[in-house]
């Protein structure tokens, strides 16, 4: 018997406020036929002014409780993935804590941009199988809005915000791949290509947030070259192969890169949970947007195989398989 980390509940929330592409058109020069057929977005959700980051990560993480049948109270920690926290410190995890009423068990962030989610639910699972924790909310929340460069077109048009937020919890499995839970994870960094895509701001350099910089063509190249790598490396540690993955829960980026992924995955694009159309690209929140989004909707059967894929700047990328 070993432990596993099955997904008990999601959740998800959007900000109300809704741009669609046209919007850029009136304030760059850009067109809604550019966004949509080079990148597959046609609209975006953006934070209203005052609402941060931790106000987005509680609300998916109480739509995920609720779905999971849990209070706050049975939860011993919290793992959120974020690149814009409301502060510097402490951790957006620990505001949501308190928003949740939550007096007990960790909270911190993870930073690994928009691979954050993968990250988070590889050490929340590490967490769980070490026996540190028994039952952990692992977010992805995101307010990208704020680190835009309303001024640049090749990267204001893409991002957006939102929070999706899953429930894990400690389950003994037969240490097969037919259990339930997360079955394998594959992490990846390399920071020497930092320059690729990062914010022009920090702490500990120029004191203010900065803006997002990115050279988007090079970022596309190594995604498409990456993610379909890191989703076979995963699976082959879980002893499983590409014609055994049901659904493929991608990082909502670019539906060309999405494409190109479940292509060389030889995934039919109805095997693939495609929201980028309505989120834009939310960062770490994107793929448990994406999954709470198709678990609402009823689209994952117990038992199924699900595989994650993410890439962002570090460059950091990874791949977590699930069986629902
Ligand atoms: O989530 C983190 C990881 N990030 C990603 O995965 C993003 C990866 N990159 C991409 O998705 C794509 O590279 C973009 C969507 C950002 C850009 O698409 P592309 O096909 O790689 O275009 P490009 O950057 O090579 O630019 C092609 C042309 C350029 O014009 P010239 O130099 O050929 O005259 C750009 O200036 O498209 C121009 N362009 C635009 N035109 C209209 C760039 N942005 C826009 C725009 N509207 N918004």
């Amino acid at each position: 018997m070993i432990r596993r980390s099955v997904i008990r509940g999601s959740g998800h929330y959007l900000p109300e406020r809704i741009v669609e592409n046209s919007w850029f058109e009136e304030r760059l020069e850009t067109t809604d036929e550019w966004i949509r057929s080079r990148t597959g977005i046609e609209r975006r959700h953006f934070a209203a002014e005052g609402q941060t980051t931790s106000d987005l990560g509680i609300r998916a993480a109480r739509v995920a409780l609720d779905r999971a049948s849990m209070t706050a109270a049975d939860i011993d920690g919290i793992v959120l993935a974020t690149s814009t926290p409301d502060l510097t410190f402490p951790a957006v995890a620990t505001m949501v804590q308190a928003g949740l009423g939550m007096k007990r068990g960790f909270a911190y962030d993870v930073q690994a941009v928009c691979a954050g989610f993968v990250f988070a639910l590889a050490n929340a699972d590490a967490m769980i199988r070490a026996g540190l924790a028994d039952r952990v909310l692992v977010i992805g929340a995101e307010t990208f809005s704020r680190i835009m460069d309303w001024t640049d077109r090749g990267t204001c048009v893409l991002f957006g915000d939102g929070a999706g937020a899953v429930v894990l919890e400690a389950q003994d499995g037969n240490g097969t791949s037919d259990d339930r839970g997360i079955l394998s994870a594959d992490l990846n960094s390399d920071g020497t290509y930092r320059d690729l895509l990062y914010v022009d701001g920090g702490v500990s350099s120029t004191g203010s947030a900065g803006q997002l910089r990115m050279q988007g063509n090079l970022v596309f190249r190594h995604a498409v070259e990456k993610l379909s790598k890191t989703a076979a490396a995963c699976l082959a540690k879980a002893n499983l192969t590409d014609q055994d993955v049901d659904w493929l829960v991608p990082h909502q980026a670019n539906l060309r890169i999405i494409t190109a992924t479940a292509q060389k995955m030889g995934l039919p694009l109805d095997k693939v949970v495609l929201t980028v159309a309505d989120h834009g690209n939310t960062s770490a929140a994107s793929i448990p947007l994406a999954l709470s989004v198709a678990d609402q909707e009823g689209r994952f059967k117990p038992g199924q195989l699900l595989v994650t894929e993410a890439i962002g700047g570090g460059l950091s990328w990874g791949s977590v398989v699930l069986r629902w």
